[in-house]
């Protein structure tokens, strides 16, 4: 989701105007996916680059906005059938944060609907890492052997094993890179792209990429009927 400061650099508003208006375009893109029976959705709310690098002043304003929102948006999230959860670094957030989070994260836990993911001080190069840290500790215990290690036993190891291979990765303000966002799991994402920024992204956009990603011809490094002897 990006392009909240610029939003707001555009209306010579605070970048914080532009985070909070975010947050409308994450409520209406959540019910929409899930009206539209998208299984999963992953939102990358906050890197871990955001975290430790950006002014001390937004972080606690993206943490007040996160808090409000897991808090506000039970009832939505009931109501759509959405089960949430999160990947990332959840231990190093205020605990405040990770209160709410766990509380909306068990209050949905039954539904049956999409699953929203919320990456939260995320890094898909931290996450690999911290992957091949607990698959080296297990190996020191005795309980994997080293040499039958594989693409599977890493997957298992990623903050949410379950968490299925991204299928179309939607990139808002114009941006054209993958910006550490969930590496292992992108390998054969669809890409798509808009200059539109996050707090303007409503349906018409989310239909334009559904629409887009509709068309794609998906190899996975094989090749399609009739591409020639
Ligand atoms: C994305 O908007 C929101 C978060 C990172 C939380 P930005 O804050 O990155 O917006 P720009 O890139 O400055 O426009
Ligand atoms: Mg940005």
């Amino acid at each position: 989701m990006d392009g909240n400061g610029r939003w707001a650099n555009e209306r010579g508003e605070e970048r914080r105007r532009g985070h909070a208006a975010g947050v409308n375009a994450v409520r209406d893109i959540v019910t929409e996916c899930a009206r539209a029976k998208l299984p999963w959705l992953s939102l990358y709310a906050l890197s871990t680059e955001n975290y430790r690098a950006r002014p001390r002043f937004e972080v606690m304003w993206l943490m007040v906005l996160l808090k409000k929102f897991l808090i506000d948006e039970r009832p939505t999230l009931m109501e759509n059938d959405v089960r949430l959860r999160s990947t990332g670094r959840i231990d190093e957030l205020p605990a405040a944060v990770v209160k709410e989070l766990r509380k909306t994260e068990a209050l949905t836990a039954g539904n049956r609907g999409m699953t929203l993911v919320l990456a939260l001080n995320y890094g898909g190069r931290r996450e690999i890492a911290d992957a091949a840290r607990a698959i080296a500790e297990a190996a020191i215990a005795g309980k994997i052997d080293p040499a039958v290690v594989d693409e599977a036993t890493v997957g298992r190891h990623l903050y949410d094993p379950t968490m299925p291979d991204v299928d179309l990765l939607v990139r808002t303000a114009g941006e054209l890179r993958v910006s550490n966002f969930l590496l292992w799991q992108i390998s054969y994402a669809e890409i798509w792209s808009t200059p539109i920024c996050w707090p303007d992204f409503r349906k018409p956009h989310l239909v334009e990429a559904l629409a887009a990603y509709a068309g794609r011809r998906r190899k996975f490094g094989g090749l399609l009927p009739g591409a020639g002897r």
